[in-house]
């Protein structure tokens, strides 16, 4: 048996820094769980435009296409906020999601007891909420066409085009589905069938596939009163997909119920490969910090997380990303913070690394 691959892709400003972590749990894995990866790193973003003129060397995009993950830190900074559009940092992550057509991003939002008080919601509205969003991520209105600012008689006119078709739907379905056999068979789908067309197909396609998973319990509901219920009592969900728009918005709003930008990581699958795996990019949701980028600041934990799910849902070792997320969860009950987890005053932050070697002591201490 070979080792299963990844493909790791630190990227620009904190991503370096926060993978660097990553690294030490991986090798952790290999050491202490028998479980060793065929690792590779490679360029991505302004990092690679700086060595090859481009975000995205079609060598990494073909070694990307070969493994059977892929790890992203992030990318972007101000000094490449001047490039023209094609070469933008930017561009290497939209193309890695484009080609690997990665139709299904999962968002999860987790909240972690400890930091139950970050959130701006009242603590027992947020406490112990551990939700998952699956986000249509590959068509919808940011893709579809005719789009574009046309003359019409006197003015301008703003085109966008809400366009879904029924295999599109179909596979993002399918994907919600299987997630929510694996947890606890609850999913809500979302969409405006009250005012959209697309909506309305899409609540039928949902509603056909949903056969073929009859032990899921299957609800529907206006991604308008969907976002006033996730603020309301985000724990009446488990799993919920909806589109493109709809994700993008919800999905920011249910991670912030959570707490900070250093502690959200997610996922992006397509369609199943040769071995069964799913074509899958993991990446903590945050960009690449120059704000604090090179100081020792950042908060490893979203990246952390994004090689849990790595291991839960590309490597089927759900119980070893248990693990780690138990491993997380411990160092922030024992008070770890780094610098954004921790809202008052006075208090002394740990650093990149030290929170990486306390996530490590904690699982050594799960042996
Ligand atoms: P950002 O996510 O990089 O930072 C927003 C704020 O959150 C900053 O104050 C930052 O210090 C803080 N922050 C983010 N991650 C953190 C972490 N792990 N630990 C502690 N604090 C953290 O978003 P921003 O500032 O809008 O963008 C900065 C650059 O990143 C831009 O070039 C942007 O294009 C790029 N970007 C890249 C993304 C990606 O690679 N997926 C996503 C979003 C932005
Ligand atoms: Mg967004």
């Amino acid at each position: 048996m070979t080792n299963p691959s990844l493909l790791i892709l630190p990227g620009d400003g904190i991503g370096p820094e926060v993978m660097a972590e990553v690294r030490k749990i991986i090798d952790w894995y290999g050491a202490n769980r028998g479980l060793a990866f065929d690792v590779t790193e490679d360029l991505v973003g302004g990092c690679a435009y700086d060595k090859h003129g481009t975000p995205l060397h079609d060598d990494t995009m073909a070694k990307a296409q070969e493994v059977d993950a892929v790890l992203l830190g992030a990318v972007g900074g101000p000094k490449y906020d001047n490039l023209d559009f094609s070469v933008k940092p930017e561009r290497g992550l939209l193309r890695l999601r484009k080609e690997m057509d990665l139709y299904a991003n999962l968002r999860p939002a987790q909240c972690f007891d400890a930091l139950a008080d970050f959130s701006s919601l009242k603590k027992d509205v947020v406490a112990g909420l551990d939700i998952m969003i699956v986000r249509e991520l590959t068509s919808g209105i940011y893709f579809g066409e005719p789009r574009g600012i046309i003359e019409e008689g006197n003015e301008r006119v703003g085109i966008n085009t809400q366009r879904y078709t029924e295999s599109e739907i179909d596979r993002v379905a399918r994907s919600a589905f299987e997630l929510a056999m694996r947890r606890n068979k609850k999913l809500c789908s979302m969409e405006k069938a009250n005012v959209m067309e697309s909506g309305v197909l899409w609540r039928e396609v949902v509603t056909e596939v949903s056969k073929d998973y009859p032990e899921v319990a299957l609800s529907h509901m206006y991604a308008d009163a969907g976002a006033m219920q996730l603020c309301r009592w985000p724990k009446q969900f488990d799993v919920i997909v909806t589109d493109n728009l709809f994700g993008d918005l919800l999905s920011d709003a249910a991670a912030m119920l959570t707490g900070s930008l250093g502690m959200l990581p997610s996922a992006s699958l397509g369609a199943p490969m040769a071995n069964g795996r799913p074509k899958a990019l993991y990446e903590p949701v945050h960009g690449s910090a120059p704000d604090i980028a090179g100081q020792g600041k950042a908060n490893p934990i979203a990246c952390i997380l994004s090689f849990a799910m790595a291991l839960r849902y590309s490597f089927d070792h759900g119980d070893e990303a248990t693990r780690l997320e138990q491993a997380v969860e411990k160092v922030l009950a024992d008070g770890y913070r780094t610098a954004d987890l921790l809202g008052e005053e006075g208090k002394q932050p740990v650093s990149t690394s030290e929170m990486g070697d306390a996530i490590v002591a904690a699982l050594d201490a799960s042996l």
